[in-house]
């Protein structure tokens, strides 16, 4: 995955557009973890810090780890976090055995997870847990038509391996369940997304799928590619009358605890 420059930062004000939608997740992530030993807690991508209050009532010192500039800016004006530490997840290491590592929405940016996910539990206090939600949503329409329009209209501009990927549950089990008490599961959120300017799918898509893609275009470029995705939009998630959209999204979850 590319390094985080000004050029190709988040956009903490688009991603917030469905800030309810992206929000839920992460509190049900939050509601499996249950009890932890001493020790303080990780957000690993914290991202913008939507989870820094929640995560702040567990009542220990909490550390947000980031690599957007941008991102970590928001999540200091929330006055939730400790310590936030600017770091590529790929080589960040806590600094002393943390109870809880939580991390919503951000390890699917990561490639490697049969490496860095045994590499994190092993990071974990005893009795500490490693807590992972990630976007399944590749093989739907929101996701698989960005980069079947981009291979068609911009051939070989974008390598989709270097984009969002995850394992499938069987292998997360196959490499997690050895190392300690693991829950996995998925959960499909039936999302209604308000009107927008533009199909909702693809702004909800824009800020953070489709932002790699996005990003290797000039600006033509790219309402060239959105007036096609928008097209193929309008039929895979029809707009309702009042023009919402429901947009069913998978995620993946697991606790393990070591
Ligand atoms: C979709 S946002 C999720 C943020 C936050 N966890 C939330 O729930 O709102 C993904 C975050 O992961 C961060 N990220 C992606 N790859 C990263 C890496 N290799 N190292 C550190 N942070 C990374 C991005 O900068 C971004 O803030």
């Amino acid at each position: 995955m590319s390094a985080t420059t000004p050029q190709n930062d988040w956009n903490p004000g688009t991603y917030h557009r469905f800030r309810g939608q992206r929000l839920r997740p992460a509190l049900d992530l939050l509601h499996a973890v249950t009890r932890l030993p001493d020790g303080d807690v990780i957000d690993l991508g914290c991202g913008s810090g939507v989870m820094g209050d929640p995560l702040a009532r567990l009542g220990r010192p909490l550390h947000g780890v980031d690599a957007s500039p941008a991102m970590l800016d928001e999540a200091q004006a929330t006055a939730a976090y400790t310590t936030l530490c600017e770091a590529d997840i790929a080589q960040w290491a806590p600094t002393k055995p943390p109870a809880l590592i939580f991390s919503n929405a951000a390890l699917h940016w990561l490639a490697g997870h049969d490496t860095l996910l045994p590499r994190l539990a092993a990071s974990l206090a005893k009795g500490g847990t490693l807590a992972v939600q990630v976007p399944h949503q590749n093989n739907a329409p929101s996701h698989r038509v960005w980069l079947s329009l981009m291979a068609e209209h911009f051939p070989g501009r974008y390598d989709p391996a270097s984009g969002p990927a995850v394992l499938t549950p069987v292998e997360y089990h196959r490499l997690l369940a050895p190392l300690g008490t693991l829950s996995l599961w998925e959960t499909d959120y039936y999302q209604v997304l308000e009107p927008t300017d533009g199909h909702p799918v693809r702004r909800f898509t824009e800020a953070t799928f489709a932002r790699p893609v996005l990003n290797v275009l000039d600006p033509a470029e790219q309402a060239h590619l959105i007036a096609a995705y928008e097209t193929v939009m309008d039929h895979a998630y029809p707009k309702s009358a009042n023009g919402s959209v429901l947009f069913p999204f998978r995620r993946l979850f697991f606790t393990l605890t070591v």
